[in-house]
């Protein structure tokens, strides 16, 4: 018989669980996880059959544990994602995302006039006046845009 190859259980770090299908590799580029080589092992689940929703994908992030911040950009990707913290090998802590109600730096706005635009350096602010999909107010221009992740920063 073939044997299978199963994705396991992790001894130590983060599992991202329960993510939007599809958004698995956003999930990877808003952490930084896609640019520089990682430096602990990473495993990416797509398309896994789900109770809630009808499919979902995984992140495994081994000897990492996830810091709010990241979280909250999670959540603009994948509203239903939860943290859970491994340690010795058994959930320690499991944490709802949450999208924040402003987000500093994280996209470029998408109107070219907008003061975040013209005059460098300005840090781009936007209100999330929508969580589901996400949808981002700027603070400077009022242009209302969708998160953009191939904008993110
Ligand atoms: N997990 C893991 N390694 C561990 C423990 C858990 O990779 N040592 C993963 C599980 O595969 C699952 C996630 O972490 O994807 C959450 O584990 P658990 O809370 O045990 O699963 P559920 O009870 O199904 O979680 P939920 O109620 O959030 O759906
Ligand atoms: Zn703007």
């Amino acid at each position: 018989m073939r044997k299978q190859l199963k994705i396991s259980a992790i001894q130590n770090g983060t599992v991202i669980d329960h993510i939007t299908a599809g958004m698995a590799l956003k999930v990877l580029h808003i952490l930084g996880l896609d640019e520089e080589p990682p430096s602990s092992t990473v495993s990416v689940i797509m398309h896994v059959p789900s109770r809630a929703h009808e499919f979902k994908d995984i992140v495994k992030i081994e000897d990492r544990e996830l810091k709010k911040r990241e979280l909250n950009r999670i959540a603009l990707l994948s509203p239903h994602a939860t943290i859970n913290i491994i340690r010795d090998g058994e959930v320690a802590e499991k944490h709802h995302v949450r999208p924040p109600r402003e987000v500093v730096d994280l996209s470029a706005c998408e109107n070219p006039n907008c003061i975040t635009n013209t005059r460098e350096p300005v840090s781009t602010r936007f209100k999330v006046i929508r969580k589901e999909p996400t949808v981002l107010k700027c603070v400077y221009c009022g242009r209302e845009q969708d998160v953009d992740v191939s904008r993110l920063e």
